[in-house]
């Protein structure tokens, strides 16, 4: 390997910058010519690729967002989209790539990977924390800690209303930024996809009496479009308990964005070094994780399979300790 190329695909993540910065100067200190990638994979498609240098990457580590550009590729799920990528990444000199992105943007390396035997190592790079194998990912805890900003201040009109909210928050399809950030806030519940076929979370959370003893109460729904999140829960509240005065705040896209937090930073700091060592051990088509504080490769097919599940005990702590 002498040339390695780096993009960033799917839904930008706080932390991605970071993690470009690490792996590019990892990269030139081990002698290897970074070459940046615009616009994930349309750009290889497209040909948006330019040299980096050292100087590339400076004064980039604390911003949100992604100085690559980022977009999801409807070209690069194409086997014609993948034959432009490749022949324009070869024309480039590039003879591997590092790919930081979520769960499409790790099936899509792959598929690519396997076509065309392209050494590839993915970087978990999303606000959602929905990948295998990893304990976080880059992205997760920023988003989060907006949540919890976010949350903070519609308590107070809350409480002094005395009114029920309902806080929709991403997550894809998957609960963590819901639970985790209804335990930081103190949420009297978190209503999340994981649990939604066992039992009508609605329905529990009012029997469980919410609101005997509390004026106001805030829940968190992740976002869930077969069940139409928490608008879709909100209406059930009206119509059947039309005693609760209930609002909606869809937090939206401002998760997706602001400045990392220094966890984040740090953990695409380490991943995104991780990355270059891994290739040079000769490291093929895997994911760097972190388990338990430390290192580890996930092979992309494990990766995408999302089965870290939600610990029962989380949900159960938010519901004693919302009391
Ligand atoms: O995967 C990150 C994410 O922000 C999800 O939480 C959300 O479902 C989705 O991306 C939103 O995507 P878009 O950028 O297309 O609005």
């Amino acid at each position: 390997i002498k040339c390695i190329g780096i993009l960033t695909s799917g839904g930008d993540a706080p932390g991605m910058n970071a993690a470009i910065r690490a792996v590019t100067r990892s990269a030139i200190y081990n002698g290897f010519a970074v070459k940046g990638i615009m616009r994930g994979y349309k750009g290889l498609v497209f040909n948006e690729i330019v040299s980096f240098k050292s100087q590339s990457v400076s004064n980039i580590i604390q911003l949100g967002g992604t100085i690559l550009k980022t977009a999801r590729s409807q070209e690069f799920t194409t086997t014609e989209g993948r034959k432009a990528a490749y022949d324009n990444m070869v024309a480039a000199g590039i003879d591997a790539l590092v790919v930081i992105g979520g769960d499409g943007s790790l099936t899509g390396a792959g598929i690519f990977a396997e076509e065309y035997n392209v050494p590839i190592v993915g970087l978990p790079g999303t606000i959602d924390n929905d990948l295998g194998g990893t304990d976080s990912t880059i992205g997760y805890d920023t988003a989060l800690n907006t949540i919890v900003e976010a949350v903070d201040k519609l308590r107070d009109t809350a409480s002094s209303h005395e009114r029920l909210f309902f806080v929709e928050v991403m997550g894809h399809t998957a609960g963590y930024l819901a639970m985790n950030s209804a335990i930081a806030t103190g949420s009297e519940a978190a209503i999340i996809p994981e649990m939604e076929t066992e039992v009508d979370q609605l329905a529990e959370l009012i029997n469980h009496g919410f609101r005997k003893s509390k004026n106001s109460a805030i829940v968190i729904v992740a976002e869930n479009p077969k069940t139409g999140g928490a608008t879709a829960l909100a209406e059930r509240v009206k119509k059947e308990f039309p005693q609760y005065d209930a609002r909606v705040t869809i937090l939206g896209h401002i998760q997706r964005g602001g400045s990392p937090t220094a966890v984040d930073r740090i953990l695409a700091s380490r991943m995104g070094e991780a990355a270059i060592e891994a290739l040079l051990d000769g490291q093929r088509n895997v994911m760097i994780g972190t388990m338990n504080g430390k290192i580890v490769y996930v092979p992309f097919a494990k990766a995408v399979k999302h089965d870290k599940g939600i610990d029962r005990k989380d949900l159960e702590l938010v519901k004693i300790l919302s009391i």
